[in-house]
């Protein structure tokens, strides 16, 4: 053993000592692939110390059950363990020698001119006459053996051999420990690849500049544009412009680190739609925002379907809507106008479309009970008796008796029942109050008396709109919901409401 074995190469080291050091250093930096490198610098260490094997061996661990030689380069005449391509056993004397070199952390000779002696049955076995070796630590892996064998005779290695074994050794380590993180990042890149491309999903990645960073197969099937096609374009490019902001805002959500899942449809390159359900994930470097990547189903049948259904029921609500106008012809349009109020105070108020779509086929029928008061009554100049007006407010009561039994998407049968509910408790027919009440009734609420005062009928004249929204302002908070009368009188003052 040398005398120092922590202070790395010496003053006193001879030039050749450093010529050595510098070939094992190019050997190391030439390659950026774990095989070619060790092969690389066992060929110098072979040729530097004109020894007969040199070997890289893993692990150097008595409590493994196995060992290999990784690397290994021989002369000729002296064919190693690599050559015999098996994982060899851990036996006694693989145990000694393995406990030998984790005890110090320099080189150990085995043999000649040594305490320890040569394994004997390996030495027998490979033609070993001198073993000199010692343990390398790459980081976050298992100890390797770096192991010198001489064959051709015995030998006693010189302190300026073991201080460069040692060296060596040391560049080693660094060496290993670069390009086996570097090979566990490309087996988990390949695994990662492999599960992107054999995903049943279609999988989008998206930089921090919206553009397509990575697609799949599946993805490109969806869309009908091919990867290249796809590849560097603005994800916003496929999609219907009036999705975009809403992309965006979801972008913004991806940047706080939060994840989502909605549908999203596509434009397909022959011009149809693609319906999916996204999940999407942001990916972040450090604090760094580097885009997200979602999984994509394709739901567009399911769409279509739903679409159908829309349509059929669209159909349904517009027959009993024509039903009501056509035997009440002073209120013909009155529920198609309050519709037309209800869907515009719903976008202020920033409802979904799909809870929009909703609130506008209640507010279409909202009047249906009214089929069941007497004509004459209903538009009879003069004024009501207390028997006749009670007859008048049983008619979202009658409404929903004749929805509930339908199975709207929506609570289009509670949105009629309360639609002259107040929030203070003044309504019919339950009297209910502000929690009870639903959001699409009290919408329908505003929209019904503002439409009905500015409308002509048989017992007054139409009132002006300043007066309409007068009521509404006057009992802001009290009968009507806050919120929608504020977007309601905005939508009449401010942003010029029209009925068309
Ligand atoms: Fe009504």
């Amino acid at each position: 053993m040398k005398d120092d074995q922590t202070s790395g190469i010496e003053p006193a080291a001879s030039p050749e000592f450093f010529a050595c050091m510098d070939r094992v250093n190019r050997a190391i930096q030439g390659s950026n692939d774990l095989e070619s490198m060790m092969s690389d610098v066992l060929d110098e260490v072979l040729a530097i110390f004109d020894c007969d094997r040199a070997s890289l061996v893993y692990p150097c661990d008595p409590e493994s059950p196995t060992w290999k030689a990784c690397m290994e380069r021989t002369r000729p005449e002296y064919p190693g363990i690599l050559s015999l391509g098996i994982k060899i056993p851990t036996e006694a004397e693989a145990i000694a020698v393995f406990r030998a070199l984790l005890d110090t952390d320099g080189p150990v000779s085995f043999g000649p001119g040594s305490s320890h002696p040569l394994p004997a049955h390996v030495a027998e076995r490979f033609d070993i006459q001198s073993q000199i070796a010692m343990s390398i630590h790459p980081k976050e892996d298992k100890p390797w053996m770096f192991v010198l064998h001489q064959c051709s005779r015995p030998r006693v290695w010189s302190d300026e051999e073991v201080r460069l074994l040692q060296e060596i050794g040391r560049r080693l380590a660094d060496g290993l420990s670069t390009l086996l993180v570097l090979r566990d990042l490309r087996k988990s890149e390949e695994k990662y690849r492999r599960i992107f491309e054999t995903a049943s999903e279609g999988i989008w990645a998206q930089d921090e500049n919206l553009r397509t960073a990575f697609v799949n197969t599946v993805m490109t099937q969806m869309m009908g544009y091919s990867k290249e096609e796809l590849k560097g374009r603005l994800v916003t490019d496929f999609m219907f412009e009036e999705d975009v902001a809403n992309h965006l805002s979801k972008t913004e959500d991806r940047k706080k680190g939060f994840s989502d899942v909605y549908e999203r449809r596509f434009i397909r390159k022959d011009g149809t739609t693609l319906w999916t359900l996204l999940s999407a994930t942001p990916v972040f470097d450090g604090d760094q925002f580097k885009g997200s990547y979602a999984m994509f189903t394709d739901i567009t049948e399911r769409k279509q379907a739903e679409e159908r259904l829309r349509e059929s029921l669209e159909g349904t609500i517009r027959v009993i809507a024509l039903t009501v106008e056509k035997r009440d012809p002073y209120t013909a349009g009155h529920q198609n106008r309050v519709a037309t109020l209800c869907v515009a105070i719903g976008r202020k108020l920033g409802l979904d479309e799909d809870r929009i779509e909703g609130l506008s086929f209640g507010a279409m029928i909202l009047d249906i009970g009214k089929i069941y008061v007497p004509a004459e009554i209903l538009n009879r100049p003069g004024k009501l008796s207390e028997p006749e007006f009670d007859l008048i407010k049983g008619h979202p009561q009658i409404g929903y008796d004749i929805v509930k039994n339908l199975k709207f998407p929506w609570p289009v049968a509670q949105t009629i029942l309360q639609h002259h509910e107040r929030l203070d408790g003044s309504g019919y027919p339950g009297g209910l109050k502000a929690p009870d009440i639903i959001l699409e009734a009290r919408i329908i609420g505003v929209a019904d008396v503002i439409e009905a005062m500015t409308s002509h009928r048989p017992y007054r004249e139409a009132l002006s709109i300043d007066v309409a929204l007068q009521e509404i302002e006057t009992h802001r908070g009290t009968k009507y919901d806050p919120e929608v009368a504020d977007a309601c009188l905005h939508l009449f003052r401010d942003s010029g409401f029209d009925w068309s």
